[in-house]
This record gives C-alpha cells, structure tokens and sequence, in this order.
C-alpha cells in the first residue's frame, strides 16, 4: 500500500496550491474571506488557528480551532463568535476597519457580528499561542478579546468570571447553543444548569446538598474559576478537579459536552487524539434533561456514551430524530378512579415536578392522593413512607442502588399489557449489546495516517519537495509500526481511567516493595502516584491476550462506577507486564477485620448493606457478563469509613482469554467455602452463583467463624464434615426461641450487642443466599431491597 499512497501524495503536492500565508495577525483595513480557506490566522506556535470554520451546507462560523485534526481528521473547536447566525459561503468575511472595530459581515450586506471596541491608537487582531484572539493597540492595550467571551470551552489560563459561562453546543455536529449552562450563581456557586425549551433546573452541584455538603463555599464572592497547563481546574468556591495526567501539556481544555456533563481533555499526541482526563459528574444519568421527558436514562457501559434513553411503559418516543424531546403518553387518562391502576417501577427516580411532599403515607395513602389528582400521573413512594405524587416525569434514571420506586398511572385496560413489567421495562441485554463492546476503530487508522501526513505536508508549506518525501516515508513507516502496537482509537473511561508505563508504576510502588496482598489474580502492591494519590498496584499472571483486547475489558471495568465497587484508574501494557492500578483501601479487607475483630454491628450490617449493592450493580445493568464468580471476604475492601467496595470483578476476563473455549465460563472459578453447587453439579453459570458466595461471606460476618472447616477459629466444634450452612441450620431448627439460637451463633466478639430486627433479616436473607436450588436465591438487588425494607 505505500506506492499507491506516495503517489497520491505526490498528486495532492503538484495539483493543490499550499498556503501562502501564516498570518498571525490582521491589520487595520484589511480582511479574512470566507471563500478563501488559506486566509486563516495561525498562532505562532502552530497550535491555534482562527478564521472560517464551516458549520453546514454553505453556512460559516468564525471560529478558533486546534490546528492539528485529531485521528479522524476532525478539528476541535475552543471558540466560535456567531454560533447561532452561521455566514454564508460567499462574500461573508471578518473586517479589521480602520476605525478600530471588528465586524464580521454576512454575504458583503448586514453585521453579524462586532466587538464594538472603537478605540482612538490603532489596533492589530492576533491570535496568541494561548488560543486567545485579541484586539491589541501597539502599546499593548487590549481592546477586545475572545478569551472574554467563551462557547462551550476554556482553555489553559482563560478565566470563567462572574460575567461569563459555558454553554454546550446542541449536538455534536450543531454547534448553536445548546441547553447546558455553566455559570457561577448567585450565591458565588459554580454551577451547571439544563436550561431548557419548556424547564431549567441545577444539576450540579446535587440541589439536595447544601454548598458546603458539597464542598463549596458561598463566602467568597471573587467568582473566578481557572484551569492551568497542568490540568489543574480550580474556583472561586472551592471546587477543584485535577486531570489523571496531571503535568504540564500545551494542548488540554475544559468543556461543557453535549451531554451536560463538564470535562477535562488532554490531546494525546502519539493517538491524535483528544482523551478524557477528568470530569465533574460521574454519574451522567444525574444530568437533567439528559433523556427527556417520560424516559428513563440508564447506564450501559461499554456503548458510546455510557447511558441510554428508554420510554417507561405506556409512553413512545416522541421525536425519533431528537430523542430530547423524550416520549408522549400513548393512551388518555382517565379522571375517574375505577379506570386506572399504577405500575411499579423499581429503583427509578423522577426528580422534581411534585404537587408536594406527604411524609407519614402509607403507600395505600399514597395511592388514593395520586388517584384523587386528575393531573397526577404517577408517584415516588421513598423509604417506605414519604409520597411525591408527580405532575411531570422529568430527569428519570433507573440504578439499583437508588432507593425508591416510581408507580405509574396507566389506563386500567392497559396495565394488564405490562404483567411482566419489570421485564418489559428492563434493559435488552440481547447480543447487540454486547456486539458494541465489539471495537470499531481499524477502519479509522490508515485514514488517521494519511490525514495526518496531509496536514504535515499543509503545516510545512514550500519545504522542497524532495526533503517532505523522505520525511512522509519515515512518517508514513513509523505510523505502520504504530498500527501494531498502539493502542486502538477507544473512548477511554471518562472518570480519567488512564493507561500507565511499566516505569510510573515501578516508582509509585518503589520498585514493587510493598506487597499489601496476594490472590489467585496475582500479587498487590502499595504505591504513590506522581499526582499524590495512594493507589493498589496489582500484577496480574497469565493474561495473554492482546492490548486491545486488554484495553477493552479493562476500560470497560474502568468504566463501571458505584459507590461500592472498587474503582480502576488505569493499567499498564508493556511487553509482558500487565498491571491494574485500582484506589487504595485504608482498612483492607474484610477477611483482615474479621480476623482481627475490628467490626461492630452496625459497621457489619453496612458492610452487608452496601457489598450487595456493588454487587447488584455488577448484575443488573445489563453486565451479566461480569459476574464476579470469586465473591469472599478476600475481595471485599473497606475505605476509611468502613464502607465496602468490591474487588477483582471481571478479572477473569483479563486473564486466560486466549484460552481454550470462548463459550461461557468454561472453567470452575472461585474459592472453595463459597463456591455454589452449580459448578459441582456441571450446572449453567448465572450471577445466581454470586449470590450463593454473598449469603457465605455474610454467614462469616455474623458468626465469626470461616466456612472452609479447618480454618475455624471458633469452638463450637464445626466438624470437617459439616459445613458453616449445616451448622446454622442445625442451630436455627434445634432452637426453641429465635433469640437463643441467635445468641448461639453469633460472633462472641460482639458481645450480643446487635439489633435484633437487622440480624434476624440478614440472616434470613443469608439463608436465601444459600439455597441448593439457584431459583430459590433471591438476585441480588432484591437482597438490597430485603436488607432496606427495615433500614430507613
Ligand atoms: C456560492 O457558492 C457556491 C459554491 O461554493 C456556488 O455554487 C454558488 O453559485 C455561489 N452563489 C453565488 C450567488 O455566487
Ligand atoms: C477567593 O478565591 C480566590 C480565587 O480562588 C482566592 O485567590 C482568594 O484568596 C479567595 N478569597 C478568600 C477570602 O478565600
Ligand atoms: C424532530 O426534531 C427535529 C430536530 O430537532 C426537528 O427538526 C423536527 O421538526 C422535529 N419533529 C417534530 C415532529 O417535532
Ligand atoms: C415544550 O412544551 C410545548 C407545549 O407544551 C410542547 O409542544 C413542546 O414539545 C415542548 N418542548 C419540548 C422540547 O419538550
Ligand atoms: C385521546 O383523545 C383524543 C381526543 O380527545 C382522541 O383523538 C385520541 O384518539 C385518544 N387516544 C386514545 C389512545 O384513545
Ligand atoms: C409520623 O408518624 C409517627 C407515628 O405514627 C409520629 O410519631 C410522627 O410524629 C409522624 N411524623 C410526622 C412528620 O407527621
Ligand atoms: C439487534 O440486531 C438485530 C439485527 O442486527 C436487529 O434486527 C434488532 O433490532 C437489534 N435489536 C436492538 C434492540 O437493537
């Protein structure tokens, strides 16, 4: 494939015109056209240019963008003067007049644009190597500039004050003005808001935490906010947000996306291409407006953006090329009562748009209030007692660890449609699922290649001929080499999980010397990151497969985000070496405070509480495919505050993947004491077998005792014949009181001092856990249901 290239390079060098011109100024009295696209400033440095960027068929924006086009030949953005009045093709251009102002004038007629500075010296237009375009008198003065008047981007040391905001474009290829805002309020809090065609609503920080719960202050009134060249965004009010790449680069920028989500991005120079290093909320269902209204946003790691939008029963979609506009009821509701019943929508929560707040309403209540409002179209029912009966479905997401439960109001008739309503309402898991997961990026590469010499060939202008063949030949060999061993063109995890070399990681942990543990997965270590952060270093054994294969699954874990999952930041992939860099627990593991008796009851019900959440996570959003497999007390972690966090999810799909038999779990997997009978019994594999483990790690929390038999340190004499399980049972059905048999079996270190209504539901739900029979076990998020029912 090199000749064809070479001369088709060869072709584009003898027929194109290359630029004459790398103006990084304008004077007085003269312009940039429009039809001529050499006519653009390039700052000195080469890295901005500024002049007419098209936005559609025949329509132009003045703009500032990053010289060097990303992988697939896409320039970015930072700055546009009339985003929402696009120019058109002929006869628009941008005039320096002698008076001083700039006026950019549509079609040779009417003023789109102008900076109205009219100054008395005489004024020059120049882009600094900041990205800044300025109107600057001769001695200096600035008049105008675009720094002043962000779009949807800051960049390195342009400031967001308390006279400008970021406002996303509309999508990604319409740049108008979209809905988001970023903007300090009047309380002196940086805030985003969804400002809509029909609602607006603060987002960010959460409305339900005051600014200090949130970690803001509304004391200081400077309402500045800046982001350096070391990644670092810092405001006013205390907000801070550091790239995962921290250290100094020329190309980052801070932007507010299409999705209402703000994020840091660093230009990776070797991929061209612009990656994620940081981003303010990690929960992108939490963005309101996100799905419209009627819909239900929930997470799908592994597709493009994470998220999806799905009608809630009973509605369609009501634009099919703007899925904004969410979805339209599909039937009339009744006012009379007898017509209409409600369907449960669980873990769902529809934010706002309330009649009120009933706290004190039994659900039954809360029904009868819903069904005497005519407008009510359903209701949040929390905690077993508060009702929000709803006038509008606004900013719905679904995730098993929220807490409540929508019911919906449907036509009587109707709701018999949706017997099976979790069912219909949950997400598709079929194979087109995880067919996305599947990587379409080796299309993208040798047009990457080309454009990239392209732009080189552009950049260098009249360099002899001779001298840019050899040149593009070393490019053009250089990126082949690269086809095989860089890392392919995939959208990295937003929340900065991040690729790290052998030689980084070998200084965080101080050539590997702190070993703080050590499993079937391989062997973990302690280690400092260079931006300070304390993190778990694990060296996996025998993963063989592919980096992109690697980068895949690892990057899809990287992805997953829960309170009680352990997060991932990055990894390493380097010639033998594969390493996984998760977040360092400070009290270790539940097997280490187990043993040494650090836990009361109410730290072991939580430990019990939120290690099912995690785990219901893994299993429900349609993740079935990282099912742990090796849940134990080992991969159960505690921060600071003795929250829980699941460890080495997915982990078996980093190792031994290019094994033997890509059918299902073909191999046992697990630890013996926890392991379900399925994998004895040659039984299907289902996330059933990590509920069964779940029920044995919380049966070891509450007596104390390890279920593998000859590692008891109790006394109730637990022969090697009888398992943990038996020996409960046994107890329960010999005992005559629920309170005697408990007392037996519980953990002596306790001393009795537990509730009894939170350990008679964890053990009973423990048991459940156990059952021989995977049908009888309940799934994990209704262990979370089960355990809540009497927590709040
Ligand atoms: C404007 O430009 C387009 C192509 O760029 C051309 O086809 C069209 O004739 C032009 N219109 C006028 C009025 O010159
Ligand atoms: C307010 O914030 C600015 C910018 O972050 C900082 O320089 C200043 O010291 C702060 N003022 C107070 C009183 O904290
Ligand atoms: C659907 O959305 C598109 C794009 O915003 C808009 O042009 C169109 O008019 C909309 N159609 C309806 C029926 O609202
Ligand atoms: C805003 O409200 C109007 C009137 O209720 C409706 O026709 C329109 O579709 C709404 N727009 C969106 C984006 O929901
Ligand atoms: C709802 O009512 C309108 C008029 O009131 C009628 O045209 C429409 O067909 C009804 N829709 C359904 C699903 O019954
Ligand atoms: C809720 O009910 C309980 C007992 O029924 C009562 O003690 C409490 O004061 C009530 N709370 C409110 C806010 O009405
Ligand atoms: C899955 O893929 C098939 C064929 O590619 C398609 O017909 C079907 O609509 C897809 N399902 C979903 C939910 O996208």
């Amino acid at each position: 494939m090199d000749a064809p290239v070479l001369l088709l390079l060869l072709a584009l060098l003898l027929s194109s015109p290359l630029p004459s011109s790398t103006l990084d100024s304008l004077s007085q009295g003269s312009s940039l056209s429009v039809g001529k696209p050499e006519q653009v400033l390039i700052s000195q440095s080469g890295i901005f240019s500024a002049g007419f960027y098209p936005v559609g068929d025949n329509a132009y924006c003045l703009a500032i963008w990053f010289t060097k086009p990303s992988y697939d030949g896409k320039h970015t953005v930072v700055w546009m003067a009339n985003r929402n009045q696009p120019v058109n093709g002929n006869f628009s251009k941008l005039s320096l007049l002698k008076n001083g102002e700039l006026i950019l004038t549509d079609a040779g007629r009417f003023i789109v644009w102008t900076t109205k500075a009219v100054g008395v010296s005489p004024v020059r237009l120049h882009l600094f190597n900041t990205g800044n375009l300025v109107l600057r008198t001769s001695d200096g003065v600035i008049q105008w500039q675009s720094f002043d008047s962000p779009t949807d981007t800051l960049l390195p040391h342009q400031p967001l004050t308390r006279n400008t905001r970021l406002v996303s474009s509309r999508t990604k290829t319409n740049f108008f003005s979209g809905f988001y805002k970023l903007y300090f309020d009047n309380s002196n809090v940086l805030s985003l808001v969804f400002d809509g065609p029909n609602v607006s609503s603060v987002y960010w920080p959460p409305s339900w935490l005051v600014s200090w719960q949130a970690g803001r202050s509304a004391y200081n009134s400077s309402r500045i906010a800046l982001l350096d060249y070391f990644g670092y965004f810092s405001s006013s009010d205390g907000f801070k947000l550091q790239s995962s790449d921290f250290g100094e680069r020329v190309r980052r920028r801070l932007t507010l996306d299409i999705d209402g989500n703000l994020r840091l991005y660093s230009f990776e120079e070797e991929r061209n291409k612009w990656v994620v290093t940081g981003e303010a909320i990690t929960e992108q269902c939490k963005v309101h407006g996100i799905c419209g209204p009627n819909s239900v946003c929930t997470y799908v790691p592994g597709s493009g953006s994470g998220r999806r939008c799905s009608c809630i029963p009973g509605y369609e979609v009501k634009n099919r090329t703007d899925r904004t506009y969410g979805c339209i009821q599909k039937f009339n509701l009744s006012c009379n009562s007898q017509k209409v019943g409600f369907l449960l929508l669980p873990h769902v929560e529809f934010y706002g748009y309330d009649y009120d707040c009933y706290p004190n309403y039994t659900l039954q209540m809360c029904k009868k209030l819903c069904l005497e409002k005519c407008g009510c179209i359903g209701f949040q029912y929390k905690y077993d007692h508060i009702c929000y009966p709803k006038r509008m479905l606004l900013n719905g997401y679904r995730s098993p660890s929220f807490e409540g439960h929508i019911y919906l109001k449907l036509p009587k008739a109707s709701l018999l449609s949706y017997d099976k309503p979790v069912e219909e309402f949950m997400l598709d898991c079929s194979e087109n699922r995880t067919e996305q997961l599947v990587r379409t990026y080796s299309k993208a590469h040798e047009n990457g290649v080309l454009k990239s010499i392209l732009w080189f060939v552009c950049a260098i202008g009249g360099v002899e001929m001779i001298c840019i063949c050899v040149v593009c030949c070393f490019l053009m060999m250089k990126a082949q080499q690269n086809t095989n061993t860089d890392p392919p063109g995939y959208i990295l995890a937003a929340t900065g999980f991040r690729k790290f070399t052998y030689t980084e990681l070998k200084k965080a942990t101080r050539g590997f010397s702190e070993e703080i543990g050590r499993g079937g997965g391989g062997i973990v270590y302690k280690g400092v990151l260079s931006d300070h952060r304390v993190a778990a270093i694990k060296q996996l054994n025998g993963a063989n497969q592919g980096e992109a294969e690697f980068l895949a699954e690892a990057s899809t874990i990287g992805r997953l985000n829960h309170m009680n999952l352990i997060e991932m930041w990055g990894y390493c992939f380097e010639g033998k070496h594969r390493l996984l860099v998760y977040e360092y627990m400070e009290h270790g593991s539940l097997a280490q405070n187990l043993t040494s008796n650090t836990l009361d009851w109410q730290k072991r019900f939580n430990i019990a509480v939120g290690t099912a959440k995690g785990l219901a996570y893994l299993h429900e959003e349609c993740l079935e495919w990282v099912l742990h497999c090796d849940v134990k007390p080992q991969n159960i972690l505690l921060d600071s505050n003795y929250q829980p966090k699941v460890a080495d999810f997915g982990l078996s799909k980093l190792q031994n993947r290019g094994g033997i038999n890509n059918s299902r779990l073909s191999r046992i997997r697990g630890t013996r004491g926890y392991m379900a009978p399925e994998w004895v019994l040659n039984l299907p594999i289902t996330s059933k077998v990590d509920v069964y483990s779940y029920g044995i790690v919380v049966l070891e929390m509450i007596t104390g005792l390890r279920s593998v038999a000859n590692a008891i340190h109790g006394t109730d004499g637990i022969g090697e014949r009888q398992s943990l399980v038996a020996w409960v049972k046994g107890k329960m059905n010999s005992a005559t009181a629920v309170a005697s048999w408990i007392e037996e079996i519980l953990d002596p270190s306790m001393e009795s001092k537990y509730d009894m209504g939170e350990m008679e539901i964890l053990v009973s739900v423990a048991l459940q856990c156990v059952e021989l029979d995977k049908d009888e076990r309940p799934t994990m998020s209704q262990v979370v249901e089960l355990l809540l029912r009497r927590g709040c």
